[in-house]
């Protein structure tokens, strides 16, 4: 299949690259570089064994995604494409609505015209909230504290309208638990800009030397040792998951699934496993709970099991080593 992926250079999107091309794919790697710098396209290169088509524009360009469509006759698409800082968005929601919510409503008119109506929607745990109960499942109420867990609420319903409306259009919302980890080469992984708002790549830059400790934001959470508990799910794992997806979203049709792993470590024993895996001390201290935050979350995995075929198979160790090889050998991120 030819695949176009919105957002392809970022985190997630280029390990989905790289899944794609090992996979006989053809992936069609489109983003404007506001989260990720063109240095990953070589890197892609190197372990695709060969340039991947790219197209240097914004979602929002609705003409350019439609020419890319057309040209590089697109099957399917995944929308990875978006704006992600919880924080930011809760300072600039219009930049949020503008870019996440335009961003997918532009890209769904130029497949509209093109006639490609196959997409999988990157969404997030984030619209479970603050979760009434643990594990969580697919039928779990839905709603949100801030812009960002909006945007992704308000874009699975633009999804929903559609498939009502046209039942040709399939459509995969995947809710992506925490993502970490890189590919096992250590040739491309997270790099994120400025301080790492997430647990492991703050981690990694203080074991690494570029930041002298982590704070631990909370630990009086109802929780084995008062800090947050969250499903870690390896990038390795949940392009799998994409992949699995792709291949029901063909075979069967739409559908709706948490990809996360099931299981639920504290900040506290991700620290302790990401001294293990690199050998380092990991210095923190105890900090007030980060506004927003949430004791406990952690997926139920029996959907995607039972509707994709999928399942993860690293557990936290392999998450921090796959971390930590990438931050060893890039220890300022992409040059
Ligand atoms: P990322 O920031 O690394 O990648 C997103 C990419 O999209 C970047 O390369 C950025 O330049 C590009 N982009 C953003 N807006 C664009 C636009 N208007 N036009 C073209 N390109 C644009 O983020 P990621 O971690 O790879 O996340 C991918 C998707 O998964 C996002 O939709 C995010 O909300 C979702 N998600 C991520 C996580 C996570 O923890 N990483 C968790 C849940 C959901
Ligand atoms: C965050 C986002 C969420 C996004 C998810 C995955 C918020 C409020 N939510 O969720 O929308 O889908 O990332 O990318 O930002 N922690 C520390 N010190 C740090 C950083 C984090 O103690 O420097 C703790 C947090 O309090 C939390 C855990 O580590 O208990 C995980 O945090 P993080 O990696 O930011 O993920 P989430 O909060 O689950």
């Amino acid at each position: 299949m030819n695949v176009l992926l919105t957002g392809g250079a970022g985190y997630i999107g280029s390990h989905m690259a790289v899944a794609l091309a090992q996979a006989g794919h053809l992936p069609v790697v489109f983003d404007n570089f506001c989260n990720s710098k063109p240095s990953v396209m070589a890197r892609l290169a190197a372990l695709c064994g060969d340039a991947l088509p790219f197209v240097e524009a914004d979602v929002r360009d609705t003409a350019a995604v439609l020419r890319a469509i057309t040209e590089r006759r697109i099957e399917a698409v995944v929308h990875f494409a978006a704006l992600k800082a919880v924080g930011e968005s809760v300072a600039k929601p219009l930049l949020y609505f503008e870019n996440n919510v335009g961003g997918l409503l532009s890209l769904l008119q130029a497949m509209q015209s093109t006639g490609c109506r196959q997409i999988v929607f990157s969404s997030s745990a984030v619209v479970y909230g603050d979760p009434s109960r643990v594990p969580i499942s697919e039928d779990h109420a839905v709603g949100y504290t801030n812009a960002y867990a909006q945007t992704k609420l308000v874009g699975e319903q633009f999804l929903e309208a559609l498939l009502q409306s046209d039942p040709s259009w399939r459509v995969a919302v995947l809710r992506y638990f925490n993502p970490v980890g890189a590919h096992p080469s250590g040739q491309i992984g997270e790099d994120p800009s400025g301080i790492p708002n997430n647990l492991v790549p703050y981690i990694a830059q203080v074991a690494v030397g570029r930041r002298d400790r982590l704070q631990v934001f909370g630990s009086d959470y109802a929780t084995p040792d008062g800090t947050g508990v969250r499903d870690y799910i390896h990038i390795q794992d949940l392009v799998a998951g994409h992949l699995a997806s792709l291949r029901v979203l063909g075979e069967q049709g739409s559908h709706l699934v948490n990809l996360g792993t099931g299981k639920g470590y504290s900040v506290m024993e991700v620290i302790g496993a990401y001294a293990r895996a690199s050998g380092r001390p990991i210095p923190y201290e105890m900090a007030p709970r980060r506004p927003g935050d949430v004791a406990t979350v952690f997926t139920d995995p029996t959907r995607a099991q039972s509707l994709l075929g999928w399942q993860a198979q690293f557990g936290l160790d392999d998450m921090c080593r796959s971390s930590w090889h990438w931050q060893q050998q890039n220890p300022n991120g992409y040059p």
